[in-house]
C-alpha cells in the first residue's frame, strides 16, 4: 500500500553512532537514549527497571527523516515502550510513521518483547495522525490516564482562588512546612500509621514515588494541622525552568471545598521565587476531583490542557524452533 510512494526511503535498526544524527527527531528527555546502552529508564523518579533503547531510523539519500524510538525491558516478560515517533515535515502523510512504528514492532517482537505499549498527549496538531496509526496497527483503542496542564507560576497566582480573602476563608490554620524538613521519624509514622488504618489515598502517598528521594526540596511543601501531618503538594525539578507538581494530598476530613489550595499557594510562591518559569500540575483520571480543579480552576491561567492519552498491542513472539527430545 505505501511501499510505492516510500521510494527512496531506507528504513532500518539504527547502531549507536548512526543514532546522534537523529537527535533532532525526538524529545530532549529522549535524547540520551540514542547512546543506545543498557541503561536506567527513569533514574530521577527512582524507577530501577533497566531497559535497552531501539532506534529505527528513516533515511532518504542517507540524511535522517524518520525515527521511531522504543525501549525493551531488559527483564524476561516485561512490556516494551514505544516513546515516540516523528516523521519531518517534507515526508509526512505517505505511510512513513505507520512504516516506521511497524519496524520498531518487528523488531521489538524478534527481541522477545510480549507487547507494546505507549503513552502520549493528546490535544497537539499530530495527535489525530499517531491514533490512525495505532488504529491501523491493530493497538486497542486509546484510553485516558492523566489530566495534565501547564501554565506560570506566577500566572497562577493571580486566580481569585488564591486571594487572600479567599484564602482565609480556605485555611483551618495549617502549619505549613518545606517538604524536605520533615523528620524522618514523622515520615516513618505515617507510613505504619497509614499501614495500619489506611487513610491516604492509593498512588498518593508521599513514599509511593521514587522513595521521596525525588522531591524538589525548594517547593514541595507538607502541612500540619493540630501538629498532625495531614497534606502534602510534592514536586519535581525537570530542569532549571520546568517543574512538575506530581503529587498532592489533604486528608479527607479536611480536604473539602478545595482546603488544600493554601498549600498550592505556598508552592506556587516558592516556585516563583526559585525562578523556574513553568508548572506542569498532572494527575491521573481516577482522581476527578483533581481533574475537575484543573477544569474549573487551573485552565483558566493555564498555557495548555491536555489528556494523556495510553494504549497497547500483544506482539507475536517469534517463534524459535524447538529442539528434538531426547
Ligand atoms: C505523527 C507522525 C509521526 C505521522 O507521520 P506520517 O508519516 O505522516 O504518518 P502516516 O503517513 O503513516 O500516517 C498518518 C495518518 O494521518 C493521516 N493524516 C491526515 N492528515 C495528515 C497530515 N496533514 N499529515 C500527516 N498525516 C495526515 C494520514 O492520512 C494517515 O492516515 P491513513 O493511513 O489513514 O491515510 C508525524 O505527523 C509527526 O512526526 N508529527 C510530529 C511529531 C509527533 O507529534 N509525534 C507523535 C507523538 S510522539
Amino acid at each position: 500500500m505505501t511501499g510505492e510512494s516510500l521510494t527512496g526511503i531506507e528504513i532500518r535498526r539504527l547502531s549507536a553512532a548512526e543514532a546522534a544524527a537523529f537527535a533532532e527527531l525526538t524529545f530532549p528527555t529522549y535524547r540520551r537514549l540514542l547512546a543506545l546502552e543498557p541503561t536506567v529508564r527513569h533514574p530521577e523518579q527512582g524507577d530501577p527497571r533497566r531497559i535497552e533503547a531501539i532506534a529505527i531510523g528513516a533515511l532518504r539519500a542517507g540524511r535522517p527523516v524518520g525515527l521511531a524510538l522504543g525501549e525493551r525491558a531488559l527483564a524476561a516478560g516485561e512490556p516494551a515502550e514505544a516513546l515516540s515517533l516523528f516523521v519531518v515535515a517534507g515526508e509526512r502523510g505517505r505511510g512513513l510513521g505507520g512504516a516506521l512504528l511497524g519496524a520498531l514492532e518487528d523488531e521489538l517482537a524478534a527481541l522477545g518483547a510480549p507487547e507494546i505499549r505507549a503513552t502520549w498527549t493528546a490535544g497537539k496538531p499530530a495527535t489525530a495522525y499517531l491514533e490512525r496509526i495505532l488504529a491501523r496497527r491493530g493497538w486497542s483503542a486509546p484510553v485516558a490516564r492523566t489530566v495534565s496542564a501547564r501554565f506560570r507560576p506566577e500566572d497562577m497566582l493571580t486566580l481569585p482562588l488564591f486571594s487572600p480573602r479567599h484564602l482565609a476563608a480556605l485555611d483551618p490554620g495549617f502549619e505549613i512546612f518545606p517538604w524536605s524538613e520533615l523528620p524522618l521519624d514523622e515520615l516513618a509514622a505515617l507510613r505504619a500509621g497509614n499501614e495500619a488504618r489506611p487513610w491516604i489515598s492509593e498512588g498518593l502517598e508521599p513514599w509511593s514515588y521514587g522513595g521521596g528521594a525525588g522531591y524538589d526540596p525548594a517547593t514541595s511543601v507538607g502541612a500540619r494541622l493540630g501538629g498532625r501531618l495531614v497534606g502534602w503538594v510534592l514536586t519535581e525539578r525537570i530542569d532549571g525552568r520546568l517543574l512538575r507538581w506530581t503529587v498532592s494530598f489533604l486528608d479527607k476530613r479536611h480536604s473539602r471545598r478545595g482546603r488544600i489550595v493554601p498549600l498550592y499557594k505556598a508552592s506556587l510562591e516558592r516556585a516563583v521565587a526559585a525562578g523556574y518559569e513553568l508548572c506542569l500540575f498532572v494527575t491521573p483520571v481516577r482522581f476527578p476531583n483533581m481533574v475537575r480543579f484543573i477544569e474549573r480552576w487551573i485552565s483558566r491561567r493555564a498555557t495548555f490542557v491536555g489528556e494523556t492519552r495510553g494504549a497497547g498491542k500483544p506482539l507475536e513472539v517469534a517463534l524459535k524452533p524447538i529442539p528434538d527430545r531426547v
